[in-house]
């Protein structure tokens, strides 16, 4: 037998083992048992609004709403006419509490110094002092001008600050729009444009891997495609030593020091009472067509659902320290690295830099160092880390952990498997969970005391997330027929549009499937009525747990001045999960060569960001089309994943015979 099928034989026995809750945890969780779930579940599903209006009575409101859900399909108001403030919930609810000297942030650095394994800076900053944190940054936004309902763009390294930022805006009312720090200049142009934003907070620089991100200057690029940003906040980050002098440029009037903004600036700053249904924030996210989308979410439903889900799935205790390692540039970051856990007065760890910086086994370092307790990473994260090998993770001491958490692709079963065995030392429960920019909050997960789990599903619905298996017309599959992913009822952290494009909303997720939220995923449900995800069946690829258009690809390619054509389809990576493979013709006076493949590759990474830049281009005479002119895309998607680039990787590839062999099948 060969390694591949033992393999796959592997997968499916590992797909068919239970791993029931451990009894120790279940016995202090929120919810114990699988029936105590299924009750509450019932309940949630057949009385939504005494459901979540119970729940939301966790929350801190200037104002109770009047009504918990006004819903007139496609279109949600949750807590109608309550008024509340995400940073009052955050900062100062936890401080009535008597968290105030509590560690709200822990935060490392990424350059180490010193004794090998001794890590970088930390950061302690308990509940009072990032409240007063806040309360200055807002007030020196205030002080710029920035007023409730403006959009701020934060540009910036994981550092505390992009916390402070993001509660500051939320503090005063302006919505935040964060841009990871992976983007490009020209990503950072089109989101301020798109976003009306005329501020942007970023930071001197950021480390990664042992390197300087350059975050100002990619600004300064930026602000030469648009001239709507009239103040650059900047974060003294990376600083200058003699060794390293300050590269950055500075234009006066423009560009303030964050430190000199803050200085002179009070700590007390009114939390503004916010409708629930006001804007919190716009985060871009990449659709199946055009540009990246401004997904809006809204005050009170999307702190309802983050700061719920955060203390089930995670199941918080008091004394927890919990690390989740994504970039608060994606939704993770924000409803799981700075919302959920706040709002629940939790110790949130933030680390700046790479997994494998200086080597692989910086993350259990870190783990070890602050007696991490619950920790939440990316299934391509646990890849990477299975092939360095587990003697990085080994030589640390890892009995603080108690509960591990995936997010943002699916994962195999085999890395499943090493994260449970490796890391969680077979003590501690899985929680596999899905979820979108889009929903704002976690939709299909164990809860770790009560789901039974299996490597590589996402296990069942959380409470009030009415999701189905269904055919275009919205009728629900037999178990274990694979069909979409539906959602059929609101739930209070969806999506209540897109930024300056109403129409939109309607169209792109609830047409698809009648009178259902389409999530873009494909999957089906077994027996037990468990949810195994498939990937996307639209056009959105996912590599490394990093959502982007095969689209948005297509057209930066096409941007090149020697590309006439171009199609982009994702293929199986052993590691990210998905790769990019792009196909592209070139004008007639141009001939393919292995340089103008680096160009292409490292002109996408300029357009997009790093995270785009295609692992396979492939040059053809034409690209293989039907009769009616569609690009023929699932025979590039075979092609990529079982055809072999043939011998000269430059030289064109003549798809036409293909083409007209299947020509009747797709037209
Ligand atoms: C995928 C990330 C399988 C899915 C939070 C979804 C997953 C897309 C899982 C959203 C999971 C996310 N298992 N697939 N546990 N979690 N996905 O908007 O395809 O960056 O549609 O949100 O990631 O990606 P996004």
């Amino acid at each position: 037998m060969s390694d591949a099928s033992s393999g796959a034989i592997d997968s499916v026995l590992q797909e068919q083992r239970v791993f029931p809750p451990p009894m120790e945890f279940s016995k202090s969780a929120h919810v114990h048992s699988i029936d105590e779930y299924r009750q509450m579940y019932k309940e949630s599903i057949e009385n939504p609004e005494a459901f979540w209006g119970k729940m939301a009575e966790q929350l801190h409101w200037f104002k109770k709403w009047d009504r918990v859900l006004d819903w007139k399909p496609p279109f949600a108001k949750w807590f109608v006419g309550g008024k509340l403030n995400v940073s009052y919930n955050c900062l100062d609810l936890q401080i009535e509490r008597g968290n105030g000297d509590k560690a709200a942030i822990l935060w490392e650095g990424e350059p180490v110094g010193g004794m090998p394994g001794t890590g970088g800076a930390v950061h302690r900053i308990s509940y009072q002092q990032l409240r007063d944190m806040v309360c200055r940054f807002a007030n020196g936004l205030k002080s710029l001008g920035v007023k409730k309902g403006d959009r701020v763009t934060i540009y910036m390294p994981m550092v505390p600050e992009a916390a402070v930022a993001m509660l500051g805006c939320a503090r005063i009312g302006a919505a935040h729009s964060v841009i990871f720090g992976g983007f490009s200049s020209q990503a950072i142009a089109d989101r301020v444009e798109d976003a009306q934003s005329d501020i942007i907070i970023t930071a001197d620089g950021g480390f990664r891997r042992g390197q300087i991100v350059p975050l100002k200057q990619n600004v300064d690029d930026a602000l030469t495609k648009t001239n709507r940003v009239r103040k650059v906040i900047v974060l003294e980050r990376v600083g200058a030593t003699p060794e390293r002098p300050h590269k950055i440029q500075w234009v006066e009037g423009r560009d303030v020091w964050w430190h000199e903004l803050v200085q002179k600036q009070s700590t007390e700053c009114p939390a503004e009472p916010m409708d629930a249904e006001d804007t919190l924030f716009v985060l871009y996210t990449s659709g199946s067509t055009g540009k990246p989308k401004g997904i809006l979410h809204t005050t009170g439903g999307f702190l309802l659902g983050v700061q719920s889900t955060s203390k089930y799935v995670f199941d918080l205790r008091p004394d927890d320290v919990y690390w989740c390692s994504a970039d608060v540039g994606w939704i993770t970051g924000h409803s799981y690295v700075v919302y959920g856990l706040l709002s629940n007065g939790a110790t949130t760890l933030m680390y700046e830099g790479a997994p494998n910086f200086p080597d692989f086994s910086r993350f259990w370092s870190l783990i070890e160092r602050h007696r991490v307790t619950i920790f939440y990473t990316a299934p391509t994260a646990i890849r990477a880390f299975m092939r360095a090998g587990r003697e990085f993770v080994d030589r640390h001491d890892l009995r603080s952990l108690r509960l591990l958490g995936t997010v943002g692709e699916p994962i195999n079963p085999e890395a499943w498997m090493w994260y449970r065995d490796v890391v969680g030392h077979g003590r501690c429960p899985i929680v596999d969970t899905w979820w979108q920019t889009e929903t704002g909050m976690i939709m299909i997960t164990p809860l770790p005391g009560a789901t039974p789990t299996k490597p590589g599903t996402a296990t069942l619905p959380f409470f009030g997330v009415d999701a189905a298996i269904v055919d275009r017309s919205g009728k629900e599959m037999a178990a274990n027929q694979g069909g979409l992913l539906v959602i059929r009822k609101p739930w209070p952290a969806m999506l209540r549009g897109i930024f300056n494009d109403p129409d939109r909303y309607q169209k792109q997720y609830w047409s698809d499937v009648p009178n259902m939220y389409f999530t873009g995923d494909g999957a089906r449900r077994d027996q037990d009525g468990y949810f195994w995800i498939m990937g996307r069946v639209d056009d959105v690829i996912n590599v490394s747990g990093h959502r982007l258009g095969t689209m948005e690809i297509e057209s930066a390619l096409v941007a090149h001045p020697s590309v006439a054509e171009a199609a982009v389809v994702g293929m199986p990576h052993e590691m990210k999960g998905q790769g990019i493979a792009a196909f592209v013709t070139l004008d007639a006076d141009k001939t393919p060569n292995e340089e103008l493949k680096k160009e292409l590759i490292n002109w996408v990474g300029k357009q997009i960001g790093s995270l785009a830049k295609p692992d396979q281009i492939r040059f053809a005479e034409a690209l293989p089309k039907t009769r009616s002119g569609k690009i023929m895309r699932r025979l590039l998607k075979e092609l990529a994943t079982n055809g072999q680039v043939a011998g000269d990787v430059t030289t064109l590839e003549d798809y036409s015979v293909l083409a007209k062999l299947r020509d009747k099948e797709e037209s």
